[in-house]
């Protein structure tokens, strides 16, 4: 089999199958196109193969290949975390517009996961202080090996069940923050989203909340108001229809000058809300 025959395969859109030769290969798009009738050796086509086929039964690209392309980086996925998704960089703008006058600002990002957000504002911001926490000590190892490996050397990682590890002694003094972020789990325990697609394969700590939805956001506010020092912001991503009920959620913990944001197709997905007291 030579590589234009592998990228001819009808099961799989063609961008996936170059992002699969690709990796086999370790090689990038242009390269696969410059060489499309070279032969594949038997191990590249069997790796290759067996990729496919996992591919076609569902799993996704990201868990297959290792990565995935964040904010112009690349970060390391695995089961253990959710994948870095293109509405999560519209947080990331928001988050570094807060920031603009802001100098040397104290981040937290909660649920950081890969730590897709968590680095991507440490390297923004190379003159900031950034926390990454999450419950899950896995996901965490992957945030701190992200943070590593894309040379963020102040991003700090801390397991944390939302904010309590930040009432230790250890972590005391880096209450006051001058901005806190989050993407957290906002789906509805029993949508049916979760049965498809990527979702099935992402941890379920992940994705759904257990309760309705809303309980991050109950968590982020009450955490936000003890945690952010008086005019910080609070800058999270939801799901596109919540995008009334999360300002709601907000404006009931006494936060302030609220905004809202649509992604690229034009759903709401990002609020922010400033501690203005
Ligand atoms: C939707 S993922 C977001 C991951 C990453 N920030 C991103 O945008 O790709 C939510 C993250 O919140 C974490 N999480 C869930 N419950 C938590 C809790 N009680 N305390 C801290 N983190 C939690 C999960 O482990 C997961 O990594």
């Amino acid at each position: 089999m030579n590589i234009r025959t592998a990228l001819a395969d009808r099961r799989l859109p063609r961008l996936e199958l170059r992002m699969l030769l690709g990796h086999v290969m370790q090689c990038d798009f242009a390269w696969l196109v410059a060489h499309d009738l070279d032969t594949l050796d038997d191990t590249a086509a069997q790796r290759f193969d067996a990729l496919v086929a996992r591919r076609v039964a569902g799993e996704p690209v990201a868990y297959l290949i290792g990565e995935r392309e964040f904010y112009g980086r690349r970060f390391s996925c695995a089961p253990v975390a959710l994948i870095p998704r293109p509405e999560t960089e519209l947080v990331v703008e928001h988050a570094l517009a807060r920031l603009r006058d802001v100098a040397a600002p104290r981040i937290l990002d909660v649920g950081t996961g890969t730590g897709c957000i968590a680095v991507t504002l440490a390297l923004e911001r190379a003159d900031a202080q950034v926390i990454a926490l999450d419950v899950s000590a896995p996901a965490l190892e992957l945030a701190r090996s992200n943070a590593l490996a894309l040379g963020a050397a102040n991003v700090q990682c801390l397991q944390s069940n939302w904010f309590s590890g930040l009432e230790a002694e250890a972590t005391r003094e880096a209450s006051g923050f001058d901005l806190i972020v989050s993407n957290p789990p906002y789906i509805v325990p029993g949508d049916p989203h979760l049965t498809q697609g990527d979702l099935r394969h992402e941890p379920a700590l992940a994705l759904a909340d257990a309760v309705d939805g809303l309980h991050s956001y109950r968590e982020l506010a009450r955490g936000a108001v003890r945690h952010l020092r008086p005019g910080g912001w609070l800058v999270v991503e939801h799901g596109f229809d919540q995008g009334d009920t999360v300002p709601a959620v907000f404006r009931g913990a006494s936060l302030g000058s609220l905004t809202r944001h649509a992604d690229l197709a034009g759903l709401p997905r990002v609020c922010c809300a400033q501690r203005v007291v």
